[in-house]
């Protein structure tokens, strides 16, 4: 039977978020995997914010999986790659990280990682194949919302005019270029802008940008229903910088809550040792731990003193 992988359509959204869920569910043990999935969710929303970096694999043209490639300027990840437990061990995976791989090269990041299951040999084993070698966990944290917070001393990106925002977006982009070179979310800034998945919280320090918050919000964004997901965070290096992130926790804390969310989530690599401690001793609790699997093994920004959200899933 023919085989083929192809960028995805539109109108494979809703099978390819069927076996995202499927897959997962399966993999985890759930006792009812299509039923496994919550209401967060994936492949509209990176879809949306890049079709040319989203792959489908199809067999006798029944779709059977797919992968997502995401680009933050010099840094490249992917995930989720899913396919249906029907065809697991059959080289599909395989067959869906090549475009990935090849999309990599033509954007020419310098740094590119994955965030997978640390207890599987086979997902190690699988990636390390193309050169991600495992690193340090990833914690996905989270605690409650604590309600009536005062609102204050941060923005929101929604709240600027247009050409603010352009503005904001350069700030952003300067800020991680400092933490590690070329590493640029304006995409996600703007995919959550445009497509309503939540909001990105500002901090100024004398008038200047210090630190901001990608957080997503509620059903159909990466969050799910109640909760709100720090995708992207990153605060300015230097003096006081763990009083800085200890704000914008705060902050996004502060948008949840205005938001009407019950739960704050935050992915964290435990290699960035003191914003890991800092989310600890917070409240975060961990609820899935998975592990970093870097390009060459290369530490990108995943490195003590650097404090940074997120979690390549
Ligand atoms: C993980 C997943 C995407 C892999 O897809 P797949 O189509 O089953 O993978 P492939 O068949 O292309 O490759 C798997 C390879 O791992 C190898 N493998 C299996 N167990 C292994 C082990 N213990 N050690 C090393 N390699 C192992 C297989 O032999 C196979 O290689 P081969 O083709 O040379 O035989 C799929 O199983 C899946 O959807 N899982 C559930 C969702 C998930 O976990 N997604 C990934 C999140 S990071």
């Amino acid at each position: 039977m023919d085989t083929i992988t192809r960028p995805m359509t539109e109108d494979d959204l809703p099978e390819a978020g069927r076996i995202i869920g499927l897959a997962f569910g399966t993999f985890l043990g759930a006792p009812d995997p299509a039923t496994f999935w919550g209401d967060q969710d994936y492949a509209r929303t990176r879809w949306l914010a890049d079709p040319a970096a989203a792959f489908v694999a199809e067999q006798g043209g029944v779709l059977v999986g797919s992968n997502f490639a995401t680009r933050w300027g010099s840094v490249g990840f992917f995930g989720p790659l899913t396919i249906h437990p029907d065809y697991w061990n059959g080289g599909f995976g395989q067959r869906l990280l090549d475009p990935v791989m090849a999309l990599f090269e033509c954007w020419g990041v310098s740094h590119a990682g994955l965030f997978t299951f640390a207890q599987s040999p086979k997902h190690v084993g699988l990636y390390q194949r193309y050169g991600f070698w495992p690193r340090a966990l990833t914690a996905i944290m989270s605690k409650p919302v604590r309600s009536g917070q005062a609102e204050g001393g941060w923005e929101r990106y929604s709240a600027l005019a247009e050409a603010e925002r352009e503005e904001v977006l350069r700030a952003c982009a300067s800020l991680t270029d400092r933490i590690y070179q070329g590493l640029d979310v304006a995409r996600e800034i703007r995919a959550t802008q445009a497509q309503g998945l939540g909001d990105t919280v500002l901090l100024r320090e004398e008038g200047e940008l210090v630190g901001f918050a990608v957080c997503h919000c509620g059903a159909g964004s990466e969050a799910g229903s109640g909760k709100c997901y720090v995708k992207f965070a990153a605060v300015a290096s230097g003096a006081g910088e763990l009083a800085r992130f200890e704000r914008l926790l705060d902050a996004c804390e502060a948008l949840a809550d205005a938001r009407g969310m019950e739960r704050l989530e935050a992915g964290v690599n435990t290699a960035r040792h003191e914003a890991y401690r800092c989310m600890l001793e917070r409240g975060m609790r961990t609820d899935i731990q998975g592990i970093a699997m870097q390009r060459d093994n290369e530490p990108g920004y995943n490195r003590p003193g650097v404090f940074l959200l997120d979690d390549w899933r």
